[in-house]
């Protein structure tokens, strides 16, 4: 791969004010970011991910502060989920100023807002002094990235400025909850979880929060998002059992990989391209989601096999994102 320059803070400020792209860090996935205010840029960012323009974007602030003038009000619940969860992994829908055009809010009342809580990522939106709109920084439809190594292998030499974070700490993209309707809903879950979510709203059930239409109104929530190259298939334990006594594995006929929580079998025949061993507690495991379906994507494999994780709430977002990587329609 080919080795991209180590880019300071000062780069990365000068390139946003020049209608330039830059990946950053965030504690959930990187992202690529463009003055959330410049037309041009973001046009690039659109055309450069491959993605509809109709599709809305992120908001990116480094404080509380900067809220009032992105949308028209600050309602009550908002300011309750901030207090609780900002800096960090949540993303708000709130209904839009003027101040977010029409390119960030695909052309709905609507903005989505987030303050990360990642020091590289508060540092660069402390210092640009404004909104920075930032997708995750994959092309269109493909698995999020986790390192800054994604980044370059998905968008290449395009984006000039990437500030390098090392590995992120969550590894799957913010909850979003939707403030902008009559009352809250997830439209993403993700590693703040519904219950939190609801606690923190003084709701008693966290049905109330379901998102009622399923309309695609997200690219996240069309059901071919997140999704590796390679068909994937979710597998229950026991298929993974069957498929570890040796006599199986001999009989399997094209390459396949396994994502599983057991270990891989001592006789693994050729046949089986790569089997990683995933983490047994759901925060390790979505910390090492996408770097192991990249692993499972790149070995050459006919059929990427996942254990199907358990079905509590804690597994929740990782198996909305394993759902959606199967489902490549
Ligand atoms: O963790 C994350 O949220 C990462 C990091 C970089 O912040 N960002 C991310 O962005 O996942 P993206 O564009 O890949 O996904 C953002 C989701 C999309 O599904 C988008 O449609 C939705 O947020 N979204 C943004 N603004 C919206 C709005 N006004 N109404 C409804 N959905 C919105
Ligand atoms: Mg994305």
């Amino acid at each position: 791969m080919k080795q991209q320059p180590k880019s300071s803070f000062a780069d990365a400020v000068r390139a946003l004010k020049e209608g330039e792209l830059v990946a950053f860090p965030t504690e959930t996935v990187y992202g690529l970011g463009a003055d959330a205010q410049n037309e041009k840029a973001l046009k690039r960012l659109f055309a450069l991910k491959g993605r509809p323009i109709s599709h809305p974007v992120i908001v990116h602030l480094s404080c509380f502060e900067q809220l009032d003038s992105w949308c028209k009000l600050v309602p009550e619940e908002a300011k309750l989920l901030a207090k609780e969860f900002w800096p960090g992994p949540l993303t708000l829908i709130l209904s839009r100023s003027k101040k977010a055009l029409n390119l960030v809010t695909g052309g709905q009342d609507s903005v989505g807002i987030r303050i990360p809580g990642h020091p590289i990522a508060q540092e660069l939106l402390r210092l640009f002094g404004d909104g920075v709109a930032a997708p995750s920084a994959n092309k269109f439809g493909r698995i999020s990235p986790t390192s800054a190594d994604h980044v370059v292998s998905d968008l290449g030499n395009s984006v000039k400025v990437i500030l390098d974070g090392g590995n992120c700490q969550i590894g799957i993209e913010s909850t979003i909850v939707d403030l902008s309707g009559s009352s809250p809903k997830i439209l993403r879950p993700g590693m703040i979880g519904v219950e939190r979510i609801a606690q923190v709203l003084g709701l008693k059930n966290t049905a109330e929060l379901d998102s009622a239409e399923n309309v695609p109104r997200v690219p996240g929530s069309m059901p071919s998002h997140y999704a590796p190259r390679t068909p994937l298939k979710i597998v229950s334990t026991e298929e993974i059992d069957r498929l570890a006594s040796s006599s199986n594995i001999d009989a399997i006929n094209e390459p396949i990989s396994v994502l599983s929580f057991q270990r891989a079998p001592s006789l693994l025949g050729d046949r089986v391209s790569q089997w990683v061993k995933a983490k047994a507690d759901p925060i390790d495991y979505a910390r090492d989601l996408y770097k192991n379906l990249r692993i499972l994507d790149a070995s050459g494999s006919r059929l990427l096999l996942v254990e199907a994780p358990p079905d509590t709430l804690n597994w929740c977002a990782i198996k909305d994102r394993l759902m959606r990587a199967a489902n490549q329609g």
